[in-house]
C-alpha cells in the first residue's frame, strides 16, 4: 500500500490506463470532480482505436459487432449509472453517466440504452474498424482467439473535496455471444464506491469477477480497515480457496481509500496499474497472491 502525498489520487487499470488518469488528473487540475475525472479517464480508452478491449477498436462479439458495456459511480449520494450490450456509441462511460443524471433508472440496455443514448444527443458511429473487421473475419474461419481481450479501463479518482468516484468501461469478452453482460456495468461487481471508505474498478473475466461481487467485497473490507492492497488480496485470496478455476481465475483490481491510499492486485504477480498522486503519473504492479 501506498499513501497519496496530495489529496488528489486517480488510479487506473493497465499500463494503457497511465493515459487515463492524465486524462484525468488534468480534469481536476481544471476544476473537475472525481466524477468528472474518471469519466475523462475512461473516455482516453474508449476513443483509442489501438485498444482492442475498450470502446472504439474493440473485439467484437461472433456476428461482428461491437457491443460495449460501462459504468459510473458518484460517491456523494451512492449515486450510478450504467450500460450494458450497448451497440454505435463513442462513449458509453458518458451514457452511463447521463442514465445516473438524467433518467430515473441506474442501468440502461441493448436496444433501449442507445436509443436513450440518440435521444440524448449522443452520434452513432461504427466502433468496428477496418482492422478489427478483418480479425473478426479471420476469426469466423479459425475460431482462435475467442473469450481473449479482457483489458478493461477501470479508474477511481478521489478530489480535492474528499468525493470519491469510479468508472469502467470495456468491449468485453473477444467473439462473446451476442447479449453477453460482463461485470464492468454490474454495480458492486466492475466497480463499487463508498464515499466514506473508498471506491474499487475491476478488470478480468466477467464470468469470474460478477461471481464475487468483486468490488463490493473490496470496499467492505476496506471499510473493516483493510488497506487497498490487503483488501484487493483478501477478495483475491478468497476466491483462489473457492473456485473451481483457482488461480486460473481472471481477476485485476485497483483501490482507493478515503485517505488517498491506494493499491493494486490481480491473481498473478505483476498487474500493471497506472496511478496519479500528487505527482507524475507512475505505473506501478501488484504483488499478487499466488
Ligand atoms: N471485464 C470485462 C468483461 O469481462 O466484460
Amino acid at each position: 500500500m501506498e499513501t497519496g502525498s496530495s489529496k488528489e489520487v486517480v488510479v487506473a487499470t493497465w499500463e494503457f490506463g497511465a493515459a487515463c488518469v492524465d486524462a484525468a488528473v488534468h480534469t481536476l487540475k481544471q476544476g473537475g470532480t472525481a466524477l468528472d475525472a474518471v469519466e475523462s479517464g475512461a473516455a482516453v480508452a474508449e476513443a483509442d482505436p489501438a485498444n482492442r478491449s475498450v470502446g472504439f477498436g474493440g473485439t467484437p462479439n461472433r456476428d461482428g459487432v461491437v457491443q460495449v458495456d460501462a459504468a459510473i459511480m458518484w460517491g456523494p449520494g451512492r449515486q450510478a449509472g450504467s450500460v450494458a450490450a450497448l451497440e454505435g456509441i463513442l462513449h458509453p462511460i458518458s451514457v452511463a453517466r447521463r442514465v445516473m443524471e438524467v433518467s430515473p433508472h441506474v442501468m440502461l440496455a441493448g436496444e433501449g440504452a442507445a436509443r436513450f443514448a440518440l435521444e440524448q444527443g449522443f452520434e452513432e458511429v461504427d466502433l468496428l474498424t477496418e482492422e478489427t473487421r478483418k480479425q473478426w473475419e479471420v476469426w469466423r474461419e479459425t475460431r482462435a482467439g475467442e473469450g481473449e481481450n479482457h483489458d478493461t479501463i477501470g479508474v477511481v479518482a478521489l478530489d480535492s473535496a474528499g468525493n470519491l468516484a469510479a468508472s469502467c468501461s470495456t468491449s468485453g469478452a473477444g467473439y462473446k455471444f451476442p447479449g453477453r453482460v460482463g461485470d464492468s456495468p454490474i454495480i458492486g461487481s466492475g466497480l463499487y464506491v463508498d464515499n466514506d471508505v473508498g471506491a474499487a474498478a475491476a478488470t478480468g473475466l466477467g464470468e469470474d469477477i460478477m461471481r464475487y461481487c468483486a468490488c463490493y467485497e473490496v470496499v467492505a473490507q476496506m471499510a473493516r480497515g483493510h488497506s487497498p492492497d490487503e483488501a484487493c488480496s483478501s477478495l483475491l485470496r478468497s476466491v483462489l480457496e473457492k473456485d473451481p478455476k483457482g488461480a486460473d481465475a481472471s481477476i485485476s483490481l485497483v483501490a482507493l481509500n478515503k485517505e488517498g491510499a491506494y493499491g493494486g492486485s490481480g491473481m498473478q504477480k505483476g498487474f500493471p496499474y497506472a496511478v496519479a498522486a500528487g505527482a507524475e503519473t507512475r505505473v506501478l504492479r501488484g504483488a499478487g497472491v499466488v
